[in-house]
């Protein structure tokens, strides 16, 4: 065998580790410190609220009372499912994991969509209007048809954090809830060059449209690795059962080298910011809502894995004991973060196109070289 063709003479950063891919001013992420275009997520997170958040990441700059009123007013005439795009989705099979009906769901979404081919820059604003007006609508007609419940359309009068727990269970929610619901979507809503962002990015830098980039986004969140973190620590925690087994259910899991979902960051190494404020939340709301013992249990997980391993939470960890409290089914964790993100995606895709040159990175070859060719019969 030939020996393989060097293409490049550095090193090859496996999972693009360090590696500068653009510039962006949507989010940043410096140390222990998140902002987003600037402000801290601290910050935001006390004083804000979702749909202010989606106009930030979108324009820049937050908006002044005029252009945040007719924003909200925008993002209610767009919360709206055209009945046969309802029709058809409502035929979709529900014994799927929702994030692959969501996938199916935007992309269907798309194909209603008469802007969908119109890769302007204001039809594309009018598409993430739709898609982030839209995409918590879908999660919970998935979970309404799922149950054999009719669809709840929302209330144009209220915020995208109340509509989505209405829609979800169709009671209106505890206001509570929706003030801790719309934290939670603020501190999901962008995250830099994440996995997901980024491939909503390599699919706009071929110049293809909105929704497929989207689609992508929602392949790659899927992952446990990225947002189905989230599902996957509340079943650990249910897993373990009780303080009284967190200790050894831990010693044996890393004994056997298992990943602790919720735990570790490729940026953060000091710990995640998000992490710290869902861990308040989560406090407060397993307490309240009686089940202390799944904040209890991932606080004794928080402390050992600093402690023994120098790993710290990320935002997947807390958030489970969040929404579990919420009564929110696990496997609808991580379409909520797709409830969120789809605002950071948008911003991302839209700032692609704005300065685009299509990604197109190269693969060191490892491969055998100089193969001829052999008919099949002399195999
Ligand atoms: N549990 C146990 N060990 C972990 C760990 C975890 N959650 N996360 C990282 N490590 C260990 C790795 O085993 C590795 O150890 P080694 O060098 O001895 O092999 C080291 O820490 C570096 O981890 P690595 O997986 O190479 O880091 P990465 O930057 O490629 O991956 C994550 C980052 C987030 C994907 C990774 O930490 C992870 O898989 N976490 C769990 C899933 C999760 O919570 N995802 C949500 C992210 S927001």
């Amino acid at each position: 065998m030939a020996e393989a063709v060097k293409i490049y003479d550095g090193a090859i950063n496996k999972g693009l580790e360090g590696v500068v891919a653009c510039t962006t001013s949507i989010s940043s992420i410096v140390d222990t410190t998140l902002c987003y275009r600037g402000y801290t997520i601290e910050d935001i997170a006390a004083n804000s609220n979702f749909e202010e958040v989606c106009w930030l990441l979108w324009n820049g700059q937050l908006p002044n009372k005029s252009e945040l009123e007719g924003f909200k007013k925008n993002l209610k005439n767009a919360m709206h499912l055209p009945a046969d795009l309802v029709e058809q989705l409502a035929k979709l099979p529900t014994n799927t994991h929702p994030m692959a009906w969501l996938r199916t769901a935007t992309s269907m979404m798309g194909m209603w969509d008469k802007e969908t081919e119109d890769n302007s820059e204001e039809a594309n604003r009018h598409k993430s209007l739709r898609l982030t007006a839209r995409m918590g609508m879908l999660v919970a007609l998935f979970k309404r048809v799922r149950e054999g419940k009719s669809f709840v359309q929302p209330n144009p009068d209220k915020s995208i954090a109340w509509n989505f727990l209405y829609m979800l269970n169709g009671i209106e929610p505890d206001s509570e809830m929706v003030d801790i619901f719309d934290t939670c979507l603020i501190l999901h809503a962008d995250h830099e060059l994440n996995c997901s962002a980024f491939s909503a990015r390599v699919t706009a830098s071929s110049l293809s449209d909105i929704y497929s980039a989207v689609v992508s986004a929602i392949g790659a969140l899927k992952g446990p690795l990225h947002g189905g973190a989230n599902e996957q620590v509340i079943l650990m925690l249910q897993e373990i059962g009780g303080m009284d087994k967190v200790d050894s259910w831990l010693t044996d899991a890393l004994a056997e080298k298992k990943k602790i979902m919720g735990f570790g960051h490729r940026v953060y190494k000091n710990g995640d910011p998000r992490a710290k404020i869902l861990s308040q939340m989560s406090e407060r709301l397993t307490k309240k809502m009686g089940h202390p013992e799944y904040y209890q249990m991932s606080k004794y997980l928080d402390d050992k894995m600093q402690a023994d391993k120098g790993l710290l939470p990320n935002v997947d960890f807390y958030s489970a004991s969040v929404y579990f409290s919420m009564g929110i089914p696990t496997d609808i964790f991580t379409p909520i973060f797709a409830v969120s993100r789809v605002s950071g995606w948008c911003a991302h895709i839209l700032e692609q196109y704005s300065n685009n040159r299509i990604y197109r990175p190269r693969g060191e070859w490892v491969g055998p070289t100089g193969l001829k060719y052999k008919p099949i019969d002399a195999r």
